[in-house]
């Protein structure tokens, strides 16, 4: 079925099929939300060897959907419905904004791949705010993943950071600071550790909800591992990595700007992952997202230390039941290593090692 739906939204510009899989998903709950419910009755995996508590926080299942595919919290309930055991949204700015100039968003099937220069496009923190408390209760954990707006100096990120976490504290159940997009001038510059001890420190005393950080695949592994550690001391509760990478090189035809992800940015995101988790497994909660596409693949990063792993590419190529097929493949997975639940599989590679 998915395949059939792809085929007709792949003839579409990426931004219009984006928009249009906002437009259906969002309308068809409206119009139908009990065929919603069947299909997470049918099909949301919720066996008791994959719960988890993280940081207070409940998690039915470990895969979550990576940030940006609802940047704007518009599909929460459908893609809930879906099977993703957390959502986060955003990136969201304190005021509304526009993005980069169009065309932002390329396809490469070929790889399994997208690139995008979006630039944080989306409606604001007010309107996503009043958008959120309407969801209330949520039937899985929401993270709210924050940016700065384009037009706000570097001087005055911190401020930014500060509106959004006071603003949004009620409204998630964890937090991300986004300083790793690619597609905001100078942000990137912010993954120091003066700007995160600054962030962080009275980051913790705006909201008591879990405060994660996400980094860039392109700096080296100890400038992360110096930034984690950094974070961790400032008050951070886990390390969410990684989001887009800036080496072209990885794509053939690849436009000398924006960040991808998926099937290529896989060996690359996974080795970044697996050697900060040896210097982080144990000390902060580990979250690991780059070209996850099978169960395979999500039970590596588990095993390398992360207690929870996301997916943005995989999901436009592969379509919901991939996220029912991860899932089930790493009950099986366990099964076969002797594992009964996934908390003995999350750091089984470093476990036992200095
Ligand atoms: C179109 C697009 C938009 C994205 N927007 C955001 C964003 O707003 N904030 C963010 O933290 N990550 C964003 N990401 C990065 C993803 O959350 C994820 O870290 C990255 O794509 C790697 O995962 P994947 O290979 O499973 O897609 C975006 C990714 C894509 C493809």
């Amino acid at each position: 079925m998915y395949e059939y739906i792809k085929k007709l939204m792949f003839l579409l510009d990426p931004e219009n099929a984006h928009n249009l899989a906002e437009f259906s998903l969002k309308n068809g709950y409206k119009i139908c939300p009990f065929a919603f419910s069947l299909y997470a009755k049918k099909h949301f995996v919720t066996d008791e060897a994959l719960h988890q508590e993280i940081e207070g926080i409940k998690f039915l299942n470990p895969l979550g959907l990576a940030a940006g595919f609802d940047k704007n919290a518009t599909m929460i309930k459908p893609l809930t419905a879906l099977g993703f055991g957390h959502i986060e949204y955003g990136t969201l700015t304190p005021k509304p904004q526009e993005g980069n100039p169009k065309p932002r968003l390329f396809r490469y099937p070929e790889y399994n791949s997208i690139q995008n220069a979006m630039g944080f496009n989306n409606d604001g923190a007010d309107k996503i705010a009043s958008r959120v408390r309407k969801l209330y209760p949520y039937t899985v954990p929401l993270g709210a993943n924050i940016g700065k707006n384009k037009t706000t100096p570097s001087e005055n990120a911190l401020d930014d950071y500060f509106i959004l976490l006071d603003k949004f504290k009620e409204l998630c159940d964890y937090f991300v600071i986004n300083i790793s997009s690619p597609n905001t001038k100078g942000l990137r510059d912010l993954q120091n550790e003066e700007f995160i001890h600054s962030l962080f420190k009275t980051g913790v005393t705006i909201t008591d909800k879990p405060i994660f950080l996400k980094l860039a695949p392109d700096m080296t592994t100890q400038n992360a591992i110096n930034l984690a550690l950094a974070a961790k001391e400032s008050g951070a509760k886990g390390i969410i990595a990684t989001n887009t990478t800036i080496d072209y090189s990885l794509l053939p035809d690849a436009k000398d700007f924006g960040g991808i992800s998926g099937e290529v940015l896989k060996e690359k995101s996974y080795n970044f992952f697996k050697e900060i988790a040896k210097e982080l497994y144990g000390k902060i909660t580990l979250i690991s997202v780059g070209g996850i596409d099978s169960s395979e693949e999500a039970y590596k990063r588990i095993k390398a230390g992360a207690s929870l792993v996301q997916i943005y590419t995989s999901f436009i190529f592969n379509g919901p039941s991939g996220l029912e097929e991860i899932n089930k493949g790493l009950i099986k997975l366990l099964k076969n290593d002797g594992f009964s639940h996934i908390s003995e599989a999350v750091g089984a590679d470093l476990r036992g090692k200095d």
